[in-house]
């Protein structure tokens, strides 16, 4: 089943501006010079069938640049480093340099495979109660030491073929020469500006005449500060950006609105290469994200929960299946809360991945009514509890396989814009536990692993993640959405994996969420629309639902046909972006 809004686009690119067409140009060209054997036919759309190489983002310009990369002869590790510094110019709200994340990296060729995390750090002067429960999420004290241009740097050096110079070229182009704005980042903008009048730097960045008009579709976003600070990176590489004169601005954006990060936190970032978690689930094997992302253990966790029923004896929209679900999420974020935190400081249980440990779970599960959240960690006492981040998939013509996801945590997350700089600083430090002790009903989280000390990473539910068969990789998949994160790659998964649903159908399906508190499963619209007596059911089972549905995640995904080699690159349509491939 193809969404009916879905479009794809055979061969020529739709060109809307000149600037577009400037990068047509080059893709021709390229396409014929670069590429040995047959000339491919280039696809772009929202859902895609191509033989060689696919990009699949939340922004069209980013998704060419990540092609044009491709055809240029990089790999897809260089191909998602250009695409994320892309996104960073044409996709503000979650695209970044001053934010941070996870590149899960599956080389091929018996190499093994390696998750480059760049998460955020707590600034040296951080500490455990630092915030009040209403302290804002917007502003300086908020932020956390960005991790992305280090991370991404790491990830060009580790498996990069082309020069550092080439990948960030585009990004510097888009900032400069601009971009042509579609209907939906238009409006975001506008969004954006008229809810920040306290953050001037964004409303003369992000806003039309710096705040005073409003975008339309098809006018351009010109970011000349924003290219000043990429030329800085193409040519110094990290350093470029965590020493030198961004540094110096963003010290100085620090130091003016109170903020914490000295040149000192800057300067001592690292972004690490960490061995990926690893399970297996009916005969496929998963990769995801480590600690400090909660989203590869929770995965695996649940897959490994799961595996102990016959799923697909029942309705993917059945009862008896969705409360399986449910009781799973249910089960592995209560885990999520009481083990998980930066492994650098927080011990992490080995059996979170193990299967004896998962059958043990399983079995705490009755088949026919809903165990109220209350009764799984009664060692935690529980006092009385928007957002944007993307994810990207690249596969290459070797099969090499990236999926990416980072972050500012909120949309355009803290709205500081580094004055003269031009780009904006994430708010991550809104994902540590700030009360330690406090957890309570509303889903408000105090236990002690991820709880704010100097130097640490707060725990994240980013879920890069590729599935792999006989070796060669099948999907790539991840998600935004904060803590729904997880279970919206589970949902994809078992869609996948144990549905046999093609990956668009899955993608496109309702998606649901538990979270272990509140103790309330949050759904999607279709999900009543097309299934309501199955709601009715598990209600009849003690589940409790949220009071109206809410959209989760975006889900940009490929899917490798070991039968017949084809890349499926899928675009999750509850955003505006592009795949694009040959
Ligand atoms: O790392 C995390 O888990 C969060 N900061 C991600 C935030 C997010 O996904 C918001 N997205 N739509």
């Amino acid at each position: 089943m193809k969404n009916a809004k879905r479009k794809t686009q055979n061969s020529k690119f739709d060109v809307g501006s000149l600037l577009n067409s400037i990068l047509h140009s080059a893709f021709c060209v390229l396409t014929c010079t670069a590429v040995q054997g047959p000339v491919q036919a280039e696809e772009l759309g929202t859902s895609i069938a191509v033989s060689r190489r696919a990009v699949v983002c939340d922004s069209e310009p980013a998704s060419r640049v990540g092609l044009e990369i491709l055809q240029q002869g990089g790999n897809a590790v260089d191909a998602a480093v250009a695409t994320a510094l892309a996104m960073a110019v044409t996709f503000p709200e979650a695209g970044n340099l001053g934010g941070g994340g996870f590149m899960l990296v599956y080389p091929g060729g018996g190499k093994e495979p390696v998750c480059i995390e760049y998460r955020e750090t707590a600034p040296a002067a951080a500490h455990a109660t630092m915030f009040r429960p209403d302290d804002s999420q917007h502003g300086h004290k908020i932020v956390g030491v960005p991790g992305t241009v280090r991370g991404l740097e790491l990830a060009h050096r580790t498996f990069g073929k082309l020069p550092w110079r080439q990948l960030v070229e585009p990004a510097v182009r888009l900032a400069d020469e601009g971009f042509t704005l579609g209907a939906p980042l238009a409006t975001a903008l506008n969004n954006v500006v008229a809810s920040s009048p306290d953050f001037p730097e964004l409303r003369r960045v992000f806003g039309k005449d710096e705040g005073r008009g409003r975008w339309n579709a098809d006018d351009r976003l010109v970011q000349k500060d924003l290219a000043a600070t990429l030329r800085r990176i193409a040519e110094h590489g990290a350093a470029g950006f965590y020493e030198g004169e961004t540094a110096r601005l963003l010290v100085a954006e620090m130091q003016a609105g109170g903020g914490l990060i000295t040149a000192e936190d800057l300067k001592s970032y690292r972004a690490n290469a960490r061995e990926p978690v690893h399970g297996t689930f009916r005969g496929f094997e998963i990769f995801g994200a480590p600690p400090p992302s909660s989203g590869g253990v929770g995965t695996i966790e649940a897959l490994n929960i799961l595996e102990n029923f016959e799923l697909n004896a029942h309705d993917r929209w059945s009862a008896a299946t969705l409360h399986l679900l449910i009781e799973t999420m249910r089960r592995v974020y209560c885990d999520r809360a009481r083990y998980l935190g930066d492994p650098g400081f927080t011990e992490i249980p080995a059996k979170l991945l193990e299967k004896d440990y998962a059958r043990e779970q399983a079995r705490t599960i009755d088949l026919e009514r809903a165990t109220p959240s209350e009764q799984l960690a009664p060692e935690i006492r529980l006092a009385d509890e928007s957002e944007s981040t993307t994810h990207f998939s690249v596969v290459d013509a070797d099969g090499m396989a990236v999926a990416n996801t980072y972050t500012l945590e909120h949309s355009y997350g803290s709205r500081v814009v580094v004055h003269g700089a031009g780009f904006l600083l994430n708010n991550e430090m809104g994902d540590f536990n700030w009360r330690p002790g406090h957890t309570d009903r509303q889903g408000r989280i105090g236990t002690a692993a991820n709880q704010i000390a100097p130097g640490k990473r707060m725990l994240s539910s980013q879920t890069p993640t590729i599935v792999v068969r006989d070796g060669r990789p099948v999907l790539v998949t991840g998600s935004p959405g904060g803590r729904t994160i997880i279970n919206t790659v589970i949902g994809v998964l078992t869609s996948v994996l144990e549905y046999e649903a093609p990956l668009g159908e899955a993608i496109d399906a309702p998606r649901l969420h538990h979270q272990w508190f509140p103790d309330e499963v949050r759904f999607e619209e279709a999900l009543q629309r097309k299934h309501a007596a199955t709601i009715d059911r598990l209600r009849a089972m003690g589940h409790r639902f949220a009071a109206k549905p809410s959209k989760q995640g975006a889900a940009n995904s490929i899917w490798i046909d070991a039968k017949t080699g084809q890349l499926h690159g899928i675009v999750d349509t509850r955003r505006a972006g592009a795949a694009a491939g040959e």
